[in-house]
């Protein structure tokens, strides 16, 4: 299980975990007519930046991997229920590769938890130990599965324990290729008549480089095909890996760029197999942030680098990541929140259930209040219900 951002996280992350420009936002910014903060030093009229584009709200909402916490996440149910529900952006992409190259939309190459496959009999033999970007994980993984087969598995919930609920739904949908979730956005987008827009990750990239399965000029070749590598087509590409958004750049795809930012010590896998020592702390602080913005247009900060959280996991003040991003001409999506208890700062949480809903909607809130400009949830709905009064258009 990852930590940053899965169930009973409870790392402390306060403002010295953020290093040096962890001052607390408040003061920074400065409330507008409509109660919301705006960076500090922003004029009034500023040109948008590449990566605010103009056809969005700010801030705005991604479905991450669709509507997830109402359905099975990446398949056709949880993102057609994300763009019912008005998200504005629908995570599709966390992309990995079949053994025979294709790219398929699953959270990560280990399908043990967000498929079927232990239920085949005929894949029993293909379950195995790897290590990937340091880790040891034992399961079925999509490299060793051609699309012919990966075609034969069912999609379903990740985490039963949390969304009981989700389950109803295990076996209803096939795991889906990229390509396959760019003709869906196609095709919504011309019965709609305005454009579906989609946040597109790359995992592990240069674990699957190194395998001989490089996803960057897969990528960039399926953006082209359907016309959405330019810099003002309805995507966001985000990565771990910052060299995995630099070569996309380099491939000739323009849309907007996001860092994904992990824990403060961690190493992104591309700084480690290349010999770069500076952590995630490194890229949040100024001299960091003015870096990425040498060829990405944001960040995607874990929530507790936007506003801290103290021992017992009880929230804080916000950090400066907001304005230092902003001073940098980046736009800040963090990731993720979820209406569930787990998920959810100690003092939003109602009740002992980790399952049951706690004060979600207090907690988006607070963080449309620090200024980002946007957030990935599992649940767009209630998102987007916290983000009408900080909305600017
Ligand atoms: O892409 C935003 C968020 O999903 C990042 O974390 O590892 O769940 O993709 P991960
Ligand atoms: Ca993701």
């Amino acid at each position: 299980m990852e930590k940053r951002h899965e169930p009973g996280r409870r790392t402390v992350l306060g403002a010295a975990a953020l290093g040096a420009g962890a001052a607390v936002l408040a003061g920074a910014g400065q409330a507008n007519a409509a109660g919301r903060t705006e960076p500090a030093g922003a004029p009034a009229h500023r040109p948008a930046p590449a990566g605010r584009p103009a056809k969005l709200p700010v801030p705005l909402v991604v479905g991450h991997r669709g509507a997830s916490g109402y359905r099975p996440e990446h398949t056709l149910g949880s993102y057609q229920l994300a763009l019912d529900m008005g998200a504005d952006v629908i995570e599709a992409g966390d992309l990995v590769p079949t053994k025979d190259g294709h790219l398929i939309l699953r959270h990560e190459p280990d399908i043990s938890a967000t498929s079927d496959v232990a239920q085949h009999p005929e894949f029993a033999g293909r379950r195995t130990t790897k290590t990937i970007d340091g880790k040891k994980i034992t399961g079925w993984f999509t490299e060793d599965f051609t699309l012919a087969e990966i075609k034969t598995l069912r999609a379903k919930e990740r985490i039963p324990d949390v969304r009981q609920h989700n389950t109803l739904y295990d076996g209803v949908w096939p795991i889906l290729t990229f390509e396959e979730a760019l003709q869906w956005a196609e095709k919504k987008g011309r019965e709609r008549g305005r454009p579906v827009w989609l946040h597109i990750e790359t995992k592990h990239p240069t674990y699957f480089r190194k395998l001989g399965l490089g996803l960057e000029e897969r990528l960039a070749h399926l953006l082209r095909r359907y016309g959405r590598h330019t810099a003002h087509a309805p995507n966001f590409l985000q990565s771990f890996e910052p060299s995995s958004l630099s070569r996309l750049g380099e491939l000739g795809v323009k849309c907007p760029k996001v860092v994904l930012l992990d824990e403060p010590s961690v190493r992104p896998w591309d700084f480690v197999e290349s010999g770069d020592p500076r952590t995630t702390a490194d890229l949040l602080k100024p001299a960091g942030l003015k870096w990425i913005a040498g060829f990405a247009q944001g960040i995607g900060p874990w929530l507790p680098q936007v506003i801290a959280q103290d021992a017992k996991g009880k929230l804080g003040e916000p950090t400066a990541l907001v304005r230092d991003a902003h001073a940098a001409g980046l736009v800040v999506h963090p990731y993720t929140v979820r209406n569930e208890n787990s998920f959810l700062p100690l003092d939003f949480q109602v009740g002992k259930d980790p399952a049951a809903y706690g004060n979600s909607l207090a907690y988006f809130k607070a963080l449309f209040a620090t200024g980002i400009d946007g957030l990935f949830s599992d649940n767009p709905d209630t998102a987007l219900v916290a983000a009408e009064e900080f909305r600017r258009h």
